[in-house]
């Protein structure tokens, strides 16, 4: 079979289409054929060594994906044969909260990812897929989709008549728009292009702000909201937008800190303001499988399709990583086998 590998160093250079046998499941595992993979901000973050410079080579990157069961491992019986799945991103998180040990076990670092046309996985780290999605809508959920679901439904308790705002027009952004229109919440989106921003509105958004154009974005959300704030707020910049997150916050609201699209770190967090809107600010790890199925059922009973950017075949996956290291996308990028 065919796979990719980060092998030699870090970057897109290092990355390299290999043959390998095809992998035997053992007790409790399944053998999945691939079918597609989606791309998320994080593969360019481990590709670059930025994640894990201490990273263990051969790696086979990207941790989401979608495939067929075609063997069944000794004792394997959640599934059938024939049963397209997905890989659960944080492979040992089943329920409830988190451990310290279940951040060892995601896919596309430090354990292999799904860049490869077989893969092996327990059948406990595996889902059930939307029957109505195809298997490129399919591959996009394990990781932007879950993480959406986590922040807005799962943490964020967002209800019909909330004010949500998600920054951005990347994977995680979208989902968390396209879910916080399922609980009847009003959706604030921002962008730094008009074009994406007038296509976010198409799928619900009720108001936009370019953050290029309008800096003091927080000030443009507190306008909008009569003063008031927004209830919940999806912070996927990070360095650069914690803090006008948390002017942006209504009293008593919500930030699901969830992404470093601005940097890792905040210089002079905002703690006064914080404290004045009783801030609650609730970091986001992905999600459990838990989470994955509620969603996947949420998902099925509204009919919801994921935003495709584009789609590459398994031969361009390098074209396709170069795609998202280049940052011009709207929703996601996926490999189709
Ligand atoms: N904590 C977790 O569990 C978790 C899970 C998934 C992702 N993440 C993190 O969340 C972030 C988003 O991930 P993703 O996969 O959705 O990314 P993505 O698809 O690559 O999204 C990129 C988009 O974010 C927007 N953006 C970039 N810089 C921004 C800024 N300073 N302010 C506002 N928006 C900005 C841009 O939208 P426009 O082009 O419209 O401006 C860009 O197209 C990443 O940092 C990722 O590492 C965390």
């Amino acid at each position: 079979m065919k796979a990719y590998v980060l092998q030699g160093g870090f970057g897109l250079d290092h990355i390299a289409e290999v043959d390998r046998p095809i992998p035997t499941p053992g007790r409790g595992e399944v053998l999945i054929r691939m079918k597609a993979v989606s791309l998320n901000a994080r593969d360019i973050g481990v590709i670059d060594g930025f994640y894990n410079p201490e990273l263990k080579e051969p790696l086979i990157p990207v941790s989401d994906g979608v495939g067929e069961i075609v063997a069944l491992g000794e004792n394997a019986g959640r599934f059938r044969m024939g049963e397209r799945v997905s890989a659960i991103f944080t492979q040992s998180w089943k329920s409830g909260e988190a451990t310290q040990e279940n951040w060892v076990t995601t896919l596309g670092s430090p354990l292999q990812g799904l860049l490869a046309e077989y893969v092996v996985l327990p059948e406990e780290g595996l889902v059930r897929v939307p029957q109505h999605l195809s298997d490129v809508e399919a591959a996009t959920l394990p990781c932007a989709g879950v993480t959406a679901w986590h922040a807005i439904v799962e943490e964020g308790k967002v209800k019909a008549g909330d004010t949500v705002v998600v920054q951005g027009t990347g994977g995680v952004s979208l989902f968390a728009l396209q879910f916080a229109k399922l609980q009847g919440a009003k959706v604030i989106v921002t962008s730094s292009s008009n074009e994406k921003l007038a296509r976010a509105r198409g799928l619900g958004a009720d108001y936009g702000i370019n953050y290029k154009e309008t800096a003091e974005w927080d000030k443009a959300i507190l306008e909008h909201t009569q003063g008031k704030g927004a209830d919940h707020i999806v912070d996927l910049g990070g360095g650069a937008t914690l803090n006008r997150s948390i002017s942006a916050l209504k009293v008593g609201g919500q930030i699901s800190i969830v992404g470093i699209l601005s940097g890792a770190s905040v210089e002079g967090l905002a703690i006064v303001p914080a404290i004045l809107r009783r801030a609650r600010l609730q970091a986001i790890n992905v999600g459990s499988r838990a989470m994955f199925e509620n969603m996947n059922v949420a998902i099925e009973h509204h009919r919801l399709y994921p935003v495709i950017d584009s789609e590459y075949p398994f031969s361009q996956a390098v074209k396709a990583l170069s795609h998202l290291a280049e940052g011009s996308y709207f929703g996601k990028i996926v490999i189709r086998y």
